[in-house]
């Protein structure tokens, strides 16, 4: 089993090569306000989790982290723009995302909307630059469109939004919300990093059992760190959740039952990748325990 000290290591050297990678997604002739804008909502930090599974998974099947690094900060362009878009007034109306005022507070409304529409189309260009077999790239590529859009992260923040205001939703209702609107993306940075890496159908099949569970996970232990945690801490507005009517995993099991089921989850994750060995496998073991373990 890998350590928790070596774990966060690795974590923190993959997310630094997707944060020095970054900047270089946008450029070109395009009004200056809005590359601002982009550039402020990619560059404020984060735990860059969803690049780095992708580099992780690919690294799982021999593929250097350099070849992948262009997809791996694609998907966080894609990530990025879901949370500008999430913390709109329209939508979850909150005015701190990552320890700084939301994109629409450092800009405007306008400006955000576009923000995140140039992150999401961009982020696909960025995708086809990858210098590995087109049919591997064509794969990866359809893979992270549908989980990105309407039966995936899309759709979720749609059943998130109706369920906003309402009376408790059954519990398979909230795993449904929480499989789309954040296990989508998870479960698909792990399967493409896989896809690149030129895996086989039988151990995509378990890289896509991980990433789903670890993604479910994440999401659990996120509506916790909402009830539990400070602001400060999470860089966003704490009790967000419950101010705004949402169902959740706490508001509808409690507290402990959310733990209870997101260490199921985490656990899930684990045992889906039981065949692999190595310290890329005891990494991602390792990364399935963290997410729900974690403060932030
Ligand atoms: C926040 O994601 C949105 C959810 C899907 C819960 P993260 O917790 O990964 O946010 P950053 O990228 O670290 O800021
Ligand atoms: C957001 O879920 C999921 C996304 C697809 C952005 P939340 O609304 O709980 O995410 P936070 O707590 O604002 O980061
Ligand atoms: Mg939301
Ligand atoms: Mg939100
Ligand atoms: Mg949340």
């Amino acid at each position: 089993m890998m350590s928790g000290e070596e774990m966060k290591a690795l974590l923190l050297r993959r997310a630094r090569m997707v944060e020095e990678f970054l900047p270089s997604c946008v450029g070109g002739d395009m009004p200056p306000r809005l590359r601002d804008s982009m550039l402020y909502s990619l560059q404020a930090g984060g735990k860059r989790l969803r690049p780095v599974l992708c580099l992780s998974c690919a690294a799982l099947f021999g593929l250097a982290e350099s070849v992948v690094l262009p997809f791996a900060a694609a998907i966080e362009m894609i990530h990025t723009y879901s949370l500008i878009h999430d913390d709109l007034p329209a939508m979850d109306d909150d005015d701190l995302r990552r320890g700084k005022p939301s994109n629409h507070k450092a800009f405007d409304e306008a400006t955000a909307i576009l923000a995140g529409d140039g992150l999401l189309t961009d982020a696909f260009g960025r995708m086809t630059t990858v210098d590995l077999p087109a049919s591997r790239v064509l794969a990866a590529v359809g893979e992270m469109a549908r989980a990105a859009g309407s039966t995936g992260m899309v759709g979720g923040q749609e059943w998130d939004m109706i369920y906003t205001g309402m009376p408790p939703v059954s519990l398979d209702e909230l795993r449904r919300m929480h499989a789309m609107k954040t296990g989508a993306l998870l479960r698909a940075s792990c399967v493409c990093g896989a896809l690149l890496a030129g895996a086989e159908s039988i151990e995509l099949q378990r890289i896509s059992r991980y990433g789903a569970a670890l993604g479910v996970a994440f999401q659990i232990a996120d509506d916790i760190l909402d009830v539990v945690s400070d602001t400060e801490t999470l860089g966003k507005p704490a009790g967000s959740d419950a101010e705004h009517g949402k169902n959740t995993y706490p508001s509808l099991v409690g507290l402990d039952e959310s733990r209870r089921l997101a260490q199921e989850q985490a656990r899930h994750a684990q045992e889906a990748i039981a065949s692999f060995h190595g310290p890329e496998a005891e990494f991602l073991r390792a990364l399935a325990l963290y997410t729900v373990t974690r403060v932030a």
